[in-house]
């Protein structure tokens, strides 16, 4: 994709943070609303369905592309818009490089670790069509969100 700053685009964007935000998200693909453009959303806040998360920057990233930044991984919890009611435990690279361009067509080039480079490789995922039970090792920590966390 290399048209920014289009009503198109921010039309695309606006849909996304609506649903997004509907649904109490940490972040959000444009395939995940049926549109199949390298678009990604993602920022928190305080958010419901991640109490014990750090913030992220609120961040439109349009063509992204992620470095993994030395091989150290971490497992953690992850619940998705397109799996809902499901929560599962995926392994994630622990530092990343990620760079793209913003919905003006300015570069963005950050390194991001922990929570923060977990959403971003979930939502990069997205756009290759890998959600994330296709990368959870052992499939016991993959279940309902009830079950799993009845006193959430
Ligand atoms: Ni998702």
């Amino acid at each position: 994709m290399t048209e920014f700053n289009t009503p198109d685009l921010d039309n695309l964007i606006a849909d996304m943070f609506d649903t997004m935000h509907a649904q109490s998200g940490a972040g959000l693909a444009a395939p995940q609303i049926g549109v199949m453009r390298r678009v990604v959303i993602f920022g928190v806040e305080a958010n419901p369905r991640y109490p014990e998360a750090e913030s992220v920057p609120t961040t439109v990233l349009i063509n992204p592309i992620i470095e993994p930044i030395g091989e150290d991984a971490d497992l953690g919890w992850e619940g998705c818009l397109s799996v809902p009611g499901m929560r599962g435990l995926v392994p994630r690279y622990t530092h990343i490089k990620y760079r793209g361009m913003s919905e003006k067509g300015e570069a963005i080039e950050r390194t991001a670790s922990d929570f923060h480079a977990r959403v971003v490789q979930h939502e990069c995922d997205h756009l290759d069509g890998v959600l994330y039970p296709m990368r959870i090792q052992d499939m016991r920590y993959f279940g309902f969100e009830e079950v799993l966390f009845p006193d959430l």
